[in-house]
């Protein structure tokens, strides 16, 4: 299905954007990665046989760049990947909006804005493309925390909500273009972002590999599903959550009150 396709993928110099990265080739596809740590997706990428390019998703010049570079190495994009994304904890002992402008201001050009600049390169072309059946697939790379909160950290939840409003939007408005959208919302997952959290060894809420991540992606483009939960006790939660808001606020309050401050991920 992916032979000779154009795939491109934000973040990608480790973590779940490598997983990703590494699964596409696997299928034949052709692979441009970016981030903004040259040294990092350059080594990656000479590993695994991808192109690497630096790219800031802070920056909409910088996004468009990375597109117009992997499609002048790749052809057009067929799949984009907006992966990268940043967490960042409230202050200690502080309140909900306790922590700085400048990590809210990024979390939202990361978490989100990148996806809205990276669409707007991508979706015009996509509409005018004359082959059957799917013009273009974006994913976001959103998290657990954009259905449910992350405790002890209100931009990373409130970026993350956004993040899924942005998928669904599109998902909506580009459904009679062909285009398809696909949000992948993991719990914990092995990676640089929760290195030194206490891991979760076992239960539906345990850590998964990056690779998992990567596989639930590709099991839900197969049954065209929208909802990439690699964790699937997430959609239980997000259930019980629609069916009693004050229940759900009441449980994650106790969460906050009681959770043993090693499984708070975000750097
Ligand atoms: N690890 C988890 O438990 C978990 C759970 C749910 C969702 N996620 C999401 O998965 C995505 C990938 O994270 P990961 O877990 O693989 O962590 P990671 O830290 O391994 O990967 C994130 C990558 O994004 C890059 N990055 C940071 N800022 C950037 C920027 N401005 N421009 C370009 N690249 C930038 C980093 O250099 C890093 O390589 C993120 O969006 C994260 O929020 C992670």
């Amino acid at each position: 299905m992916y032979s000779g396709q154009s795939i491109a993928i934000t973040g990608a110099g480790g973590g779940i954007g490598r997983a990703m990265a590494e699964k596409f080739l696997a299928q034949g596809a052709k692979v441009a990665i970016s981030d903004i740590n040259t040294e990092l997706v350059e080594k990656t990428a000479a590993e695994i046989g991808a192109t690497a390019f630096t790219c800031d998703v802070a920056s909409e010049e910088a996004i468009t760049a990375f597109i117009q570079g992997a499609e002048a190495a790749n052809g057009p994009v067929d799949v984009f990947v907006s992966n990268a994304g940043v967490g960042f904890p409230d202050e200690p002992g502080g309140h909900a909006a306790g922590g700085s402008n400048e990590s809210w201001e990024l979390s939202w050009q990361i978490n989100v804005m990148s996806s809205v600049y990276a669409s707007r390169a991508l979706i015009p072309g996509w509409k005018k493309r004359g082959q059957e059946g799917v013009k273009g697939r974006f994913v976001i790379v959103a998290s657990a925390a954009g259905l449910l909160a992350q405790v002890y950290s209100g931009s990373y939840t409130t970026t993350k909500h956004a993040a899924v409003g942005f998928a669904e939007y599109m998902a909506i408005m580009h459904k009679a273009d062909g285009i398809k959208v696909h949000c992948v919302c993991p719990q914990y997952v092995k990676t640089n972002m929760t290195k030194g959290m206490t891991e979760i060894k076992e239960g539906p809420g345990k850590h998964l590999e990056a690779s998992d991540v990567a596989d639930s992606l590709f099991a839900a483009i197969e049954k065209d599903e929208f909802l990439v939960l690699p964790h699937p006790v997430i959609k239980d939660y997000f259930q019980a959550k629609a069916a009693d808001p004050d229940n759900y606020i009441g449980g994650m309050a106790y969460r906050a009150k009681t959770i043993d401050k090693g499984h708070i991920p975000l750097q």
